[in-house]
């Protein structure tokens, strides 16, 4: 007879020098059932997931895995996929150069007469393509394919290695909203099947969509496991933070009428910018200005030319650029990010691997890197205030590492993004671009975050944030752009925004 529970982590203990990563963590899955697993940045969802698939071998920890009432002690994940266990991870492993259907079948090839069998596995891909509702030829290369189809394809993987327990870490955080939809879609049609979904998000609206139990890890320990039906998002919340948070946004003590008033920090004019690939508009006659002391929202949907903008105005992306970027009236030169940057601009991307981060440095170097001349004299690096300021950055952000000697690698995910905000916020910059601040990053340190820029914005910084969270484009924004197709198509200011005129704007309704 087959338990009802397909798995138990019991006691699970799990070191890293100077952390301690999982303190005696049970975490119970039944059979079939979709279970979220939540938590702050740095909690131990993914240490939990990696010691559960093999990631981390059986020697590195203690406390049981039990898979279908077997103790398991997995070496690699080779053996967490032969006990069933696949997982999709936050950042993605396709290769890009190779197809669809080799990508499905790598290191899982069907072997025939002790050759690969390419053309049974150019059909069973097809096959999977359709379960997972991909329109997609097997043959066509990954590279050419966006960011939600590789999602897919990473699942198509994991069902060809008929797996029993799929864990997906933070699978949609990069996906735009149809895409998510469509996979939480997938993961319902999979409990019809009887596969185990262990599903970790950030969002807690897809949380409660998604969900039939919770768990909730805090500080590397269980803070419990409840019915999603039995439990209020507030309530969660407070498990996760440890606090009651009765707010999600710090109110402004800015006022419009005010900050209408301030000189133009940032101005675009007449911006038009073609695709270097596509050869198409881009960006089509964007004008935009910023004000000192203003953070302007610009929403829209994945796709709509708000990261292009960004790039184009650093000079790193973009064709026959046309128009011009003033910065307090003066012209700016955008062929390159140091000029752009040297000027006063910064920007915050909103891909954290491609953020500038030196994975294999530690936090300190990260973050002083580009403040450096900040701290400049006589040729030397005024060493104290580089640490105090570094300290002082971590502190206020809650950044979770145990020392600023600590490699940026071995930060949580959504502490490497506070480290990437973390650097650029020491330059002291005059306009700040944020796009996605808070991919990612839990509930509690976005209000810390939010507040962050509530103190920047009035201390006199301009902030431009691009946002894909309503919720966030609108609790945080004095103003508001709507951008659609390489166009902005809508401006509304902080008191006449709701969700509905936005999503009109963004998808070119108006
Ligand atoms: N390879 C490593 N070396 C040292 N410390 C690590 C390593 N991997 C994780 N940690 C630490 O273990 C703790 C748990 O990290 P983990 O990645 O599991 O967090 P998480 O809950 O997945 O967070 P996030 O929501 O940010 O992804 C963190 O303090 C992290 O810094
Ligand atoms: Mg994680």
């Amino acid at each position: 007879m087959l338990s009802q529970n397909i798995l138990e982590m019991r006691h699970i203990h799990k070191e890293f020098p100077g952390v301690t990563a999982l303190d005696n963590v049970d975490f119970t899955v039944r059979r079939g059932e979709v279970h979220v697993l939540v938590g702050e940045n740095g909690a131990g969802k993914s240490t939990l997931m990696k010691i559960l698939s093999g990631v981390y071998s059986a020697d590195s920890y203690t406390g049981e895995v039990v898979i279908d009432g077997k103790i398991q002690r997995f070496r690699s994940i080779k053996d967490g996929e032969k006990a069933g266990v696949a997982v999709i991870y936050q950042e993605l492993t396709l290769i890009k150069y190779m197809n669809v259907y080799e990508n499905i079948f790598l290191g899982n090839e069907i072997v025939r007469n002790g050759l690969i069998d390419w053309d049974t596995a150019y059909i069973e891909a097809r096959k999977l393509m359709e379960q997972v509702g991909l329109p997609v030829n097997p043959a066509e290369k990954v590279l050419n394919l966006g960011i939600g189809t590789q999602q897919l394809i990473e699942i198509a993987k994991a069902i060809a290695k008929k797996a029993s327990i799929l864990v997906l870490d933070e699978p949609t955080s990069s996906l735009t909203e149809k895409e998510a939809e469509h996979l939480l879609e997938l993961i319902r049609a999979f409990r019809r099947q009887n596969i185990t979904c262990i599903f970790i998000s950030h969002k807690l609206k897809e949380v409660f969509q998604i969900a039939d139990r919770i768990t909730v890890l805090r500080d590397g320990r269980t803070a419990g496991t409840y019915d999603a039906a039995d439990i209020t998002e507030d309530k969660l919340i407070s498990l996760m933070v440890g606090r009651e948070l009765t707010q999600r946004f710090p109110p402004s003590k800015r006022n419009p009428a005010d900050i209408n008033k301030n000189e133009a920090a940032l101005e675009i004019r007449n911006w038009t910018v073609f695709n270097p690939v596509t050869g198409r508009v881009a960006l089509d006659n964007i004008n935009l200005s910023v004000r000192k002391g203003e953070i302007l929202g610009i929403s829209g949907l994945m796709g709509a030319g708000r990261t292009e903008l960004c790039l184009s105005l650093l000079g790193v992306w973009g064709k026959k650029i046309s128009g011009e970027a003033l910065l307090f009236g003066k012209t700016v030169s955008t062929q390159n990010p140091s000029e752009v940057i040297g000027a006063g601009i910064d920007y915050l991307s909103e891909d954290r691997k491609g953020s500038g981060l030196v994975l294999i440095q530690n936090v300190r170097n990260n973050m002083a890197l580009p403040s450096l001349y900040h701290r400049l004299s006589g040729g030397f690096i005024r060493q104290d205030e580089e640490l105090a300021q570094v300290e002082q950055m971590i502190k206020s952000l809650r950044i979770k590492t145990p020392s600023v000697e600590q490699l940026v690698q071995n930060l949580s995910g959504g502490n490497q993004q506070k480290v990437a905000l973390g650097k650029w916020l020491l330059t002291k910059p005059r306009v700040l671009i944020l796009d996605e601040p808070t991919r990612g990053i839990d509930v509690g340190a976005k209000y810390e975050i939010y507040t962050i820029m509530q103190n920047l914005a009035e201390a006199g910084i301009a902030i431009i944030m691009i946002s894909s969270e309503l919720p966030e484009i609108l609790g945080m924004s004095d103003r508001i752009l709507v951008m659609y197709e390489g166009k902005i198509t809508g401006e509304l200011s902080r008191a006449e925004a709701t969700q509905e005129k936005i999503i009109a704007y963004a998808i070119g309704e108006k």
